[in-house]
């Protein structure tokens, strides 16, 4: 069993406008219909973008035209990491509200903008300022582990951050005898117990919606119909929870076909391995990326209704709208800020 924690970003095709250190995306035709109206956006926002030196940065879950604008698509690790070292002016933020806030909490001095403030997180939304310290009240000596998909008041109250690309580490970096709370996501929380061994870790019962719906019997059923394809898993998964004790089983160069990574960990994945099919069980929107990086190799969703429909609140004319009228501005008050910087630097520095 092979377990990724890599965190990256992909650089959209260069183009000869290239930016100091980053490059304009190029669009790939195949995935949707460019029309008069749409190649008028794509070209104004890269203008506009230029103008303003601005860097669009974008999830592996957006939609494809928005993946192939973007100067880099990436999971929340890698796109944390590109706007801490971002020498552009405004970073635009093409995800959900608790990247914009972590791009804004790492980049003070930076304009972060996000092109719909009604991009929000089930997740992020599990749990609450008074839920977290009425938890660390009862346990008054533990180290808090907040999962990035959380608010910046939730990351201003913990010690470290982390990402589904570097969840295994961090908590690995933590002295064995020290409590830990992880927050709030259960799949996730389950799956770095399982994976560390750890004892002394509570775990809060939080969920994804996307991520918590797929069934178990759906990788039974899915691998029935694909005998030849490889499962790759995301730890929010709440399908994967039966299969812990395989996946904590085996051994990193294992040839077991059920892979859990972070999305960036997938597409490397599907890159490296030799399998020529692979059954893809997170939020549908990775599928573009996949297909993109690796055009001979089949993919397929586990449910193709794993759509975040939070992600797909980001359109092109939203983000044009972004440019255009320097909306929607995301800032943390810097009181805040400043307890949550030390977390959120503590999950980028550790990869
Ligand atoms: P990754 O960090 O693996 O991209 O997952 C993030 C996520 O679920 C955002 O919703
Ligand atoms: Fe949040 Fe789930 Fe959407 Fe990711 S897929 S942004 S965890 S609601």
């Amino acid at each position: 069993m092979n377990t990724s924690t890599s965190a990256s970003t992909s650089k959209t095709e260069p183009k000869a406008d290239s930016k100091s250190e980053s490059k304009t995306g190029s669009v790939t035709e195949a995935a949707y219909k460019i029309d008069s109206h749409t190649q008028k956006l794509v070209d104004e926002i890269k203008q506009l973008s230029k103008k303003r030196n601005a860097v669009i940065l974008a999830h592996n879950y957006q939609i494809p035209i928005i993946q192939d604008i973007a100067d880099f698509v990436g999971d929340s690790l890698g796109l944390s990491q590109q706007a801490a070292k971002t020498s552009a002016e405004t970073i635009v933020f093409c995800g959900v509200h608790f990247m914009a806030e972590t791009a804004a909490i790492l980049c003070p001095t930076k304009r972060v903008l996000i092109p719909d403030l009604e991009a929000g997180c089930s997740l992020a939304e599990s749990i609450d300022l008074a839920g977290l310290v009425a938890w660390k009240a009862e346990h008054p000596n533990a180290v808090v582990v907040s999962y990035v998909n959380t608010t910046a008041e939730i990351k201003a109250l913990s010690d470290y951050c982390c990402t589904s690309g570097n969840a295994l580490k961090i908590v690995q970096s933590i002295p064995e005898d020290k409590e830990i709370l992880f927050l709030p996501d259960q799949f996730l929380g389950s799956w770095v117990q399982k994976m560390t061994g750890r004892k002394n870790m509570h775990i809060w019962m939080g969920e994804c919606h996307v991520h918590a719906a797929v069934h178990p019997s759906k990788i039974d059923e899915k691998m029935k119909e694909h005998p030849d394809a490889e499962l790759l898993i995301h730890p929010e998964c709440g399908c994967l929870t039966p299969y812990l004790d395989r996946v904590a089983r085996n051994a990193p160069d294992s040839k077991d076909v059920l892979k859990v990574a972070s999305t960036e960990g997938m597409l490397k994945l599907a890159t490296t391995s030799s399998a020529k099919k692979f059954v893809v069980a997170t939020e549908v929107g990775i599928l573009h990326r996949l297909k993109k990086e690796n055009p001979e190799k089949e993919f397929l969703p586990i449910s193709s209704e794993m759509s975040c429909q939070f992600m797909k609140m980001i359109t092109l004319e939203k983000l044009h709208r972004s440019l255009v009228e320097d909306v929607f501005h995301v800032t943390v008050p810097e009181e805040t800020a400043s307890k949550a910087r030390l977390a959120i630097e503590r999950m980028i520095s550790i990869f």
